[in-house]
């Protein structure tokens, strides 16, 4: 079964930044004590606004994705609330594309958002 795995910037290839505020990423089963899922996991990413558009996310990706080579996990998901062109750009860049959009699947702030879903086979 998957743990859930936490990894937190700084990491090493932050494209020479010295600041330290945080982001962070989280891998965890899609549908936790799921026999059925036990090879899914459902990620989810965070840079502090600071930080954006620094190569903290790719940083963070590599690393998970190393981290996780060796691990019994079929496929890898992700939502996307959008609009979000910078969290696509990101996924796309790691191999995961497009599955669909559930459309006005959450309200926040009295708006509906919709989701982007997209997959990755590892
Ligand atoms: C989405 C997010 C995690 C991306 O992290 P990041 O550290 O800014 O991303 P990187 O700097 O590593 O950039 C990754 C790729 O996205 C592209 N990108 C970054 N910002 C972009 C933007 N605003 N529009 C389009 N592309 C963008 C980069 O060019 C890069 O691609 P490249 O290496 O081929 O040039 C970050 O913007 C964030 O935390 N946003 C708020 C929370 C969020 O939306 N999380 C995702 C929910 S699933």
């Amino acid at each position: 079964m998957v743990r859930t795995v936490l990894l937190r910037w700084p990491l090493p290839a932050a494209r020479g930044s010295t600041r330290r505020s945080g982001g962070g990423l989280c891998l965890q089963s899609a549908l936790p004590g799921s026999r059925a899922f036990r090879e899914t996991v459902e990620l989810s990413v965070a840079i502090d606004a600071s930080c954006r558009g620094l190569g903290v996310g790719t940083s963070l990706y590599r690393a998970l994705f190393d981290s996780i080579a060796d691990e019994p996990i079929h496929v890898a998901v992700v939502g996307i609330a959008m609009p979000n062109d910078a969290s696509v750009a990101l996924h796309r860049k790691f191999g995961f594309t497009e599955v669909g959009t559930f459309h006005e699947y959450a309200v926040k702030d009295g708006q509906y958002l919709s989701s982007l879903w997209m997959e990755r086979l590892l």
